[in-house]
């Protein structure tokens, strides 16, 4: 048994919290080999690179842009399969994250991000970096691209299908952030199959533009999106399940602190 074996399959656990006689339930995604729920997208991610490439996949640099969690996701598991990765990132990501990657034998490239102000983040560089490298690699690097494989989507599925069977099907609301939109949309996928009314709340932080919001400079760079990037393919395969109802992620956690202390 390895960490690969142990993504997924996650506790749902009722939450001490009693708004008007309805129950708060929370998927303890950090309880994931590497503390979230990016593994899972991320096994799948490298699963069908496997598929495309077979052995020749362990001669490549798989790449991929990310603020911190997609990557330190990918690293362990290229680190116990043997591939080589390396993680683009920007002046946002976190020490800690980067130590993780980095106990992993990943490798980190940080791009130039001297003309975005500190709170700005480096999103839009980070993937046309990624670009870069590719058409620059002769065929030898390989680029995960969260934002638009298919894979990442659909392995959110099964997070749906757990949160599903774990719940009895009593479920009415799904709360989550977005970034890319393949865990939240993954997740609304299966449940849109199982229940119509369940709504799907998604937050992102003030100043992203996933939902028409104004753009504004935001320090947090896991979820959200900023305003030069454009719309990947799986926030239109979520934003295509949704409805559209927004709640900022902010809003929930200042009322769990007045609740709890
Ligand atoms: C811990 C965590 N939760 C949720 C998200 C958002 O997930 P997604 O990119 O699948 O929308 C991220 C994005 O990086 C994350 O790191």
């Amino acid at each position: 048994m390895n960490f690969i074996n142990k993504i997924g399959n996650t506790p749902l656990v009722l939450f001490p919290l009693n708004l008007n006689g309805n129950r708060f339930y929370l998927k303890l995604e950090n309880q994931n080999p590497t503390l979230s729920l990016k593994d899972r997208g991320a096994l799948s991610i490298i699963q069908e690179l496997e598929k495309k490439y077979g052995d020749e996949l362990v001669k490549k640099e798989i790449i991929e842009s990310s603020s911190g969690n997609m990557a330190i996701s990918l690293a362990m598991i290229c680190w116990i399969k043997g591939y080589n990765f390396t993680a683009i990132m920007d002046h946002h990501s976190s020490i800690i994250k980067k130590l993780e990657i980095e106990s992993y034998a990943g490798k980190i490239d940080i791009v130039d991000s001297s003309k975005l102000k500190e709170n700005q983040v480096g999103t839009v560089e980070r993937q046309n970096y990624a670009r870069m490298l590719v058409e620059e690699g002769n065929g030898k690097v390989v680029f995960c691209d969260q934002l638009n494989n298919k894979a990442n989507f659909l392995a959110n599925t099964v997070l749906g299908k757990e949160i599903w069977e774990q719940a009895d099907g009593k479920l009415d609301y799904l709360f989550g952030p977005i970034g890319s939109g393949a865990s939240l949309g993954g997740a609304a996928k299966f449940l849109s199959g199982k229940k119509e009314k369940i709504k799907i709340i998604a937050s992102e932080p003030v100043g992203s533009v996933i939902f028409g919001r104004k753009a504004e400079p935001y320090y947090q760079s896991g979820s959200g999106m900023p305003s030069k990037e454009t719309i990947g393919n799986n926030l239109k395969r979520a934003k295509n399940i949704f409805e559209k109802m927004i709640v900022w992620l902010f809003q929930i956690l200042m009322h769990l602190q007045q609740q709890f202390s």
